[in-house]
């Protein structure tokens, strides 16, 4: 039996609401995901919540509750912007769970049993905000802390170890080896410039004293699990049921990718004598106003004019078109600048303008013309053959950029074909033609019909992975059932001549920017 194509997100920290960051992640992971399963592959897709930790404690004190309340609260939140926008994830983890909680305490006990982990007593420097120990070298050059450390306090506590740094080299060497382990290459050679310096052993332990909210350490029950360490392990801990070790790809956002992902975790799998997931994809930050978009709110925002945030777009517009949007405008692996003019831009003019109306009209002349049935294409001049062509060399391109992660050009590409699909319209113009007498006309106006909505069509399976919803849609006004596999689908074909076409259809309504009145 071979095992499915196992892909995870990062799990998100359950101490506030959902925001574009978090969005964009599940929508990169799907994507990647719903391209697998058109091309006809089993996969097994993971997201879900990472629930323990200083950041959750402190959130459940402050707003009164238990942090188990709590995390219940936000793990609703976060499963309900999934379904919004349609994520097909098949698992969802949280790390509260005894699923997780038993392999967390199992991996624990292994490496302690194995000389692994070790207790030592430490004196040094702790950041409440990030919940590790830092180091005078980490101070700016005017000697203090980053302001990310947040407060910074010194302590001496006993703790336990993993060690780590004896495995330096190791990791080395297997970068060396898999220089296609992370996405973009050049976050893999930052990996290498980071393991350049010695690194130290980790702690993986936290008193209870500060910290009771984590998984108590199996061999002391007065400490439990440093957050890191228990959150990583979900990835091996939710894929036991379906036996899909190793994970073919971990999706991550940049932030944490060293050390968290590119150190510990495959020192940790290496130590446990597990494999290593085939390929961590890291991807960068959605910016607003050169800021990364996050949950905290300045006072600077405040005053800041205010924009409809990507959420509520989303809200307001479906869920294809913010898809369309996170995976048309961010370069995987580059930041992107987030604007609501921007999001309205692409809404109204490759949506609303390059594709509804495209689909819009062909509705409206099969209905007005040839009583909602498709004809058949009976003219093949050079205009529908260099269409076909250019179809062709589309989806070559489309596929292949896609299969690289360029989400971006992958939809530029494709977007081009809709714009030469909307001149050939405009060239043929079959509203013309379908006034003369000639029956030579009528086969050039049936023919330009046929030819639109094949080219539609072949978009709409194209971009069924991004869009799901309106590729369906359309597929379902154009009288078939909607593809589940690109094979077969892709290329251009007669499959929907003789078919009952539907009534005109406005797939992309007009935004309430307050600029233009809605029609009735
Ligand atoms: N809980 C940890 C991850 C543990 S994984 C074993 C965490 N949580 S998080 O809620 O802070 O972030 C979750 C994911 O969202 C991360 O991959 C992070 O990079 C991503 N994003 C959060 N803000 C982001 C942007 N502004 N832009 C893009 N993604 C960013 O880290």
């Amino acid at each position: 039996m071979t095992k499915p194509f196992y892909l995870t997100t990062a799990i998100d920290y359950a101490n506030g609401a959902p925001h574009l960051g978090h969005a964009y992640e599940k929508v990169l992971a799907d994507t990647i995901v719903r391209f697998r399963r058109m091309k006809g592959e089993e996969v097994h897709f993971l997201t879900g919540l990472d629930e323990h930790g200083q950041k959750v404690q402190q959130n459940a004190q402050k707003l009164g509750i238990e942090p188990q309340a709590c995390c219940d609260q936000v793990a609703e939140l976060f499963q309900g912007i999934c379904k919004e926008l349609q994520i097909s994830n098949d698992d969802y983890i949280r790390t509260t769970q005894p699923r997780h909680v038993k392999v967390v305490q199992e991996i624990l006990q292994k490496l302690y049993d194995a000389g692994e982990i070790y207790k030592a007593d430490y004196k040094g420097f702790y950041s409440i905000r990030q919940e590790q120990f830092v180091l005078e070298k980490d101070k700016t050059p005017d000697g203090k802390w980053p302001e990310l450390f947040g407060e910074v306090i010194e302590i001496t506590e006993s703790n336990y170890f993993f060690r780590l740094a004896k495995y330096q080299d190791w990791l080395r060497k297997y970068l060396e080896d898999h220089p296609d382990f992370i996405f973009p290459a050049f976050r893999q050679k930052n990996v290498v410039e980071f393991l350049k310096e010695p690194i130290s052993d980790l702690c993986i332990s936290r008193p209870k004293e500060r910290l009771s909210w984590g998984i108590e350490l199996p061999f002391d029950k007065d400490f439990v699990t440093y957050v890191w360490f228990d959150a990583l392990t979900n990835y091996y801990s939710a894929s036991l049921e379906k036996q899909c070790w190793p994970a073919d790809i971990h999706v991550i956002g940049k932030d944490i990718l060293v050390p968290p992902h590119a150190v510990y975790w495959p020192i940790m799998l290496h130590a446990l004598g597990l494999e290593l997931p085939k390929k961590i994809v890291a991807h960068g930050w959605w910016l607003s106003a050169g800021r990364k978009v996050s949950k905290t709110k300045t006072d600077a925002d405040a005053d800041a004019p205010k924009e409809k945030t990507a959420i509520e777009l989303m809200r307001e517009l479906g869920a294809d078109a913010f898809r369309y949007f996170v995976m048309r405008e961010m370069n995987v692996g580059q930041d992107s600048e987030y604007s609501e003019a921007l999001y309205l831009s692409r809404y109204k003019s490759d949506l609303g303008n390059d594709l509804g109306n495209m689909v819009n009209r062909v509705l409206n002349m099969t209905g007005n013309y040839c009583g909602h049935v498709l004809p058949a294409a009976t003219v093949c001049e050079a205009l529908e053959q260099n269409l076909r062509e250019l179809w062709e060399k589309t989806e070559r391109q489309y596929q292949a950029l896609a299969a690289d992660f360029q989400f971006h050009t992958a939809l530029d590409v494709l977007w081009n074909f809709v714009r030469e699909l909307n001149r050939y319209a405009n060239e043929r113009a079959p509203w013309k033609l379908a006034k003369s007498e000639d029956p030579a006309d009528r086969a050039k106006m049936e023919t330009s019909l046929a030819t639109m909505a094949e080219g539609l069509r072949l978009v709409a399976v194209a971009v069924t992975p991004i869009m799901p919803g309106i590729a369906a849609k359309i597929q379902t006004l154009f009288g078939i059932e909607a593809a589940e596999k690109f094979e077969g689908n892709l290329a251009w074909s007669d499959i929907l001549v003789g078919k009952t076409f539907g009534e005109k259809a406005i797939l992309f309504p007009r935004p309430d920017d307050g600029k233009a009145p809605k029609k009735a």
